[in-house]
């Protein structure tokens, strides 16, 4: 097992540095991503090919030597399991067609048309598990259940996710059906990564920030997020990211942490300070995060600042893996993101 896997799980006695990996760490910024990338016209064709998803996920750890790869695929590889169309506009994002009935998502489901749909995924995280080094982790990731139903109900991005709240509010009982399957859903396509060779996963619940009043943060985010982890930790550690929530997810009562002590990782945004989560969470919960993104674009002066006060402010016994609060953006400095892992791999724990 690698670095990242060792601070979730506690092993850190011996651990001389913080681990670092980055989300979207394979990605545009990169000029060998986008030399594979402007091969497929159709981005999800791209997530679907283990070779060409394989290499890419492997180009971050050769340029930067990233303590953890994370699986190049996408959250919406679910909902085209599940029957629904999904496909890119370049310049607008995810576009996806009309919702399938239930009873035929659940068809799917149930038959293992989903886990056979999703397979090339498996036989990717294979391939690259074959290429990493030992002591260099492998994530599996997928969307939490709330932000892929925001995408399968809006057809897309949404600023407001006025469709889906919507649903929740009119229909609660298709809403309650559809959430029980993406959920399960999740936890069938999580496992699965983790039996084909991922150490630990990653669930992106991205969009539940969106969700107005904790009530309802509780039942559609928290909840099926801690429902998931408790499935799923049974065979990885899982970390959990709720995009601009981390303090509530952290003073969820009902998550019981210190049980899941080694299980469950809590990931910061950078709109969250480390203190503000750090505070409601017991010592065997991990943390990662929480570097604001935009600094990759900027000078490497205030970025080393920045990362700086952030390793200085933790105390050792804190477990914490090193990421940004969100997504590299593709105006990203390369230059930036090499002197940043080295710094952090330079710094003494
Ligand atoms: O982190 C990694 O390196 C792994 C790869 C990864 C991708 N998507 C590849 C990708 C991960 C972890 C994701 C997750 C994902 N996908 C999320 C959750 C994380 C987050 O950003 O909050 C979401 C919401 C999506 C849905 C999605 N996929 C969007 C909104 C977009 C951007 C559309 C655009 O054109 O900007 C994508 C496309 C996508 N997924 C890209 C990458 C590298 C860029 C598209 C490209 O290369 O053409």
């Amino acid at each position: 097992m690698g670095a990242v896997f060792d601070e979730i799980v506690g092993d850190i006695e011996t651990k001389s540095h913080r681990p670092v990996w980055m989300m979207r760490q394979a990605g545009r910024y990169l000029p060998e991503y986008r030399a594979v990338r402007s091969k497929f016209s159709n981005f999800m064709d791209f997530c679907f090919h283990p070779q060409a998803a394989t290499e890419v996920t492997l180009q971050p750890i050769a340029r930067f030597g990233f303590d953890a790869a994370i699986m190049f695929s996408d959250i919406l590889v679910i909902p085209q399991a599940l029957g629904q169309k999904v496909w890119f506009v370049s310049g607008e994002g995810p576009k996806l067609g009309p919702l399938p009935s239930l009873d035929d998502m659940e068809k799917r489901l149930e038959s293992g048309a989903v886990i056979n749909h999703l397979s090339k995924v498996y036989t990717a995280i294979t391939m690259t598990r074959a290429e990493l080094k030992q002591n260099t982790d492998l994530i599996g990731f997928c969307g939490g259940p709330w932000t892929l139903i925001t995408y399968m109900i809006e057809g897309g991005s949404s600023s407001n996710y006025h469709q889906a709240l919507d649903l929740a509010d009119k229909n609660q009982q298709f809403f309650d059906r559809l959430m029980a399957l993406v959920e399960k859903a999740v936890v069938h396509h999580l496992v699965a990564q983790i039996k084909a060779g991922a150490n630990l996963v990653q669930v992106f619940d991205s969009w539940a920030g969106g969700i107005p009043g904790h009530k309802a943060r509780q039942r559609w985010s928290f909840d099926p997020l801690m429902k998931i982890a408790d499935e799923v930790g049974k065979f990885a550690p899982t970390v959990l990211f709720a995009k601009g929530l981390a303090i509530e997810l952290a003073q969820n009562k009902q998550a019981a942490w210190s049980q899941h002590g080694g299980k469950v990782a809590v990931a910061i945004g950078q709109d969250q300070g480390f203190d503000a989560v750090r505070r409601h969470l017991p010592d065997n919960i991990a943390t990662q995060g929480n570097i604001d993104p935009q600094l990759m674009v900027g000078d490497w002066s205030l970025l080393k600042q920045k990362t700086g006060k952030l390793l200085q402010g933790m105390a050792s016994k804190n477990r914490h893996v090193i990421n940004l609060g969100h997504g590299i953006t593709p105006n990203a400095k390369v230059d930036n993101v090499q002197r940043w892992v080295e710094y952090i791999q330079e710094y003494p724990r």
